[in-house]
């Protein structure tokens, strides 16, 4: 009689294929990385954070606080928010924080992150804007960032990271 060995009654394969269009059809995220800069290097992080994010996937757009129209917060699933210290300790207050508090409504349920640059401080104006936007609401999906003026490559890399956070 013949013998009919090592037969497995199960085709191989199919128990994975229910699983994958979810892993193929993954949206890509769209983030928006909308700043204030006077001298530059608020501007120098958001490259950064811009690195960062498109290096994990995401469609990356990024705006000077003056040319990003503030009515498009919607369009955008996460959103990084870059201002310097100024005044005494609290962001900038022509552009920016008029921006940044028309912004908050439409940032609910978002994932934000903060990041700037500051001068001879200690960073307390990133710690009134953390409470800030905690207590407005908004979803904070890591740690600001902050660097001692122009962005160091250490700051560098923590900003890429707060980048990849928002992918
Ligand atoms: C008008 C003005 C106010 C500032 N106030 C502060 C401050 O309160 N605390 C601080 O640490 N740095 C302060 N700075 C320093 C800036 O935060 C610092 O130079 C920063 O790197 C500027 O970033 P930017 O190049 O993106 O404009 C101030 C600078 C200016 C011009």
């Amino acid at each position: 009689m013949k013998k009919v060995s090592n037969f497995i009654g199960v085709a191989a394969g199919t128990a994975s294929v229910g699983t994958m269009p979810a892993v193929r059809d993954r949206k890509m995220s769209k983030v928006a990385v909308v700043y204030w800069s006077g001298t530059g290097n608020t501007q120098a992080c958001a490259e950064a954070v811009v690195d960062g994010a498109k290096a994990a996937g995401a469609e990356v757009e990024c705006f000077s606080v003056s040319e990003f129209d503030v009515s498009s917060t919607g369009n955008y699933d996460s959103v990084a928010l870059g201002c310097p210290a100024m005044g005494d300790e609290v962001l900038e207050e022509s552009e920016f924080q008029p921006a940044y508090d028309e912004m908050k409504p439409l940032l609910q349920g978002k994932k934000v992150a903060l990041f700037g640059s500051y001068g001879w401080g200690v960073g307390d104006w990133m710690n009134s804007w953390k409470d800030d936007a905690i207590a407005a609401g908004l979803t904070l999906c890591t740690d600001p960032v902050i660097c001692n003026e122009a962005p160091d490559d250490e700051s560098v890399e923590n900003l890429k990271k707060l980048g990849v956070a928002l992918a």
